[in-house]
């Protein structure tokens, strides 16, 4: 007799983890199944999100941001620090001890919880009386069934053709997080969140960083006027970004590795470097998991097809987070995780597309909710525009990063916000401002009569909705 539960989660990153949290809150039979494995082979939930993305490339921009500044910042306060040096080694150790840390809380929170855990990997066996079966393979093999199946198996980093991951010289998301030297040359093919945020880490560590990017625009996606800010901050760290360029050969030897490209200009240039990391997008991840058994529906990239409310259409079977449709991000995972646990319990649970925020955590950061000004234009939507420079910014003085701005977009006829863009210290914090108001569907007037503490870097969100109205009162 399989073990039964009420709902099965496969994958334990921050979409699964989240919804069996969540369902088991609502009062239901929970289990969730992840093959992560640590380097001693032990169970690491938390996905892609705590292992090898968001909280180790965090803690390694946190400790090479600190070399930065002690290297070119501290002597501005009067503090003599010479003879800098970075330990590799140990900045390292502490970026798994970060990420052990994480994996822990998980297996707490299941606990306390009573969510059950499996560690290995789950695979659809079947359908079963009122719901499926799904076979773990881990230590030990069995099968469980569950009347509803949440699919949260996550994505995997796309690689070049012909151009396979070594993780030695060629190196995806996870090589570049454990280097355990400086490369003297990095090449970073795509100059997307990864290019920029791994570029940063390993340039700020003394790295010669070049990034090449197929595309003729810097972040595209980003407002224009703000990523032509934070290019400018990035050119004048060193950090060397080619646009338009078209990779060709790329040969991957015994000392390094080189690219062949053409450049903008139509030039052929070929690139020596001691390592490449390539971050050209990322891919569905739905190996393993034995869709045929049940005729789960895969669109032409290997996404799982859902509705708008994360079902398939086989009933009671859910997907959720990266290995579906929409931004890659993982707050958007968790989003949809608790909408549907909510929805399974027969509540309404929801999640708003429009006011996911994105982050990009490089220095400066950038940040943005809603629509762009190009989106706008496109939409063909009259709006009004505000901007703030941190420069006026009496907070960002005082940290002194004054680079950056906060950029506001409002309807021009009832003064909605439409989108809110930054570039500058502390957008990662200041961005849930915009978010809050979006969702409250505030206008920039609202934001411009609400009191601020100063001195603070979110004054020059209240100045940005100021500046909508052509009233600044700092600038
Ligand atoms: P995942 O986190 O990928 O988790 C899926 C889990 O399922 C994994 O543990 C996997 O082992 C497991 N699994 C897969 N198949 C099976 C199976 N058959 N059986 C059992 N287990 C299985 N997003 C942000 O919002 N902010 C950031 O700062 C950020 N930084 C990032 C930095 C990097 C370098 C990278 C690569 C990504 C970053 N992301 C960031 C994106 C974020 O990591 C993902 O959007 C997020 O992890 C997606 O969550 P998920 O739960 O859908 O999938
Ligand atoms: P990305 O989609 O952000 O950027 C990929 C870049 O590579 C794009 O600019 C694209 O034009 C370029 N590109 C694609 N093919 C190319 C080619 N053949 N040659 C040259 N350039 C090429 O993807 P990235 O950086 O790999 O990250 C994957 C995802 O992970 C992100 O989209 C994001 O969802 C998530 N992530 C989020 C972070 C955050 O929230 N701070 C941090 C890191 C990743």
């Amino acid at each position: 007799m399989s073990k039964q539960f009420d709902v099965v989660v496969i994958g334990g990153g921050p979409g699964g983890y989240i919804a069996a949290i969540r369902a088991a809150q609502l009062g239901f039979q929970v289990a969730c199944i992840d093959e992560w494995k640590n380097a001693a082979g032990g169970p690491a939930p938390g996905g892609t999100c705590t292992n090898v993305g968001c909280i180790p490339s965090k803690a390694l921009l946190q400790s090479s941001e600190h070399f930065d500044h002690a290297n070119h910042h501290f002597a501005e306060h009067g503090i003599s620090a010479s003879g800098v040096t970075m330990d590799i080694a140990k900045m390292l150790a502490r970026k798994d001890m970060v990420v052990k840390q994480n994996n822990d809380g998980i297996l707490y929170l299941f606990k306390k919880n009573k969510v059950t855990f499996f560690h290995g990997r789950g695979s659809f066996v079947g359908q079963a009386e009122g719901g499926y079966t799904v076979h773990v393979a881990g230590k030990t093999e069995e099968d469980i069934t569950a009347k509803h199946v949440i699919i949260a198996t996550g994505s995997n980093a796309r690689a070049l053709p012909g151009t396979p991951f070594d993780e030695v010289n060629v190196l995806s998301n996870d090589g570049a997080l454990r280097l355990a030297s400086v490369p003297k040359k990095l090449v970073l093919i795509g100059s997307g969140v990864i290019g920029l945020e791994m570029g940063s880490v390993w340039r700020r560590l003394g790295a010669d960083v070049t990034i090449l990017e197929g595309l003729p625009t810097f972040l595209g996606a980003v407002d224009e006027q703000i990523a032509k800010e934070a290019k400018k901050a990035f050119d004048k760290q060193g950090l060397k970004i080619e646009l338009g360029v078209k990779v060709g050969e790329i040969v991957n030897g015994k000392k390094g590795v080189t690219v062949n490209y053409t450049n903008a200009k139509g030039e052929a240039v070929v690139l020596a470097a001691d390592k490449l990391v390539i971050s050209i997008g990322r891919v569905a991840n739905t190996i393993g998991l034995n869709t045929e058994a049940v005729g789960l529906q895969l669109d032409e990239r290997g996404a799982v097809v859902v509705d708008a409310d994360c079902r398939t259409k086989l009933p009671g079977v859910w997907a959720i987070g990266d290995v579906v449709r929409g931004p890659m991000l993982a707050h958007k995972a968790e989003e949809e995780g608790v909408a549907v646990a909510e929805r399974i319990a027969g509540q309404h649970g929801h999640v708003n597309f429009n006011t996911i925020p994105w982050v990009i955590y490089t220095s400066p950061e950038i940040a943005w909710v809603g629509r762009t000004e190009q989106q706008l234009k496109a939409d063909g939507v009259a709006y009004k525009a505000g901007t703030f420079p941190f420069l006026a910014n009496g907070r960002a003085r005082a940290l002194g990063d004054t680079t950056g701005m906060v950029k506001m977009l409002a309807d021009a006829k009832t003064d909605e916000i439409l989108g809110v863009h930054i570039v500058g210290p502390s957008a990662s914090e200041l961005i849930a401002e915009a978010v809050v108001a979006m969702e409250f569907r505030a206008s920039a007037e609202d934001i411009a009569r609400i009191c601020h503490a100063h001195p603070s870097l979110s004054e020059a969100t209240k100045e940005a909705a100021l500046a909508v109205d052509k009233r600044t009162l700092n600038f």
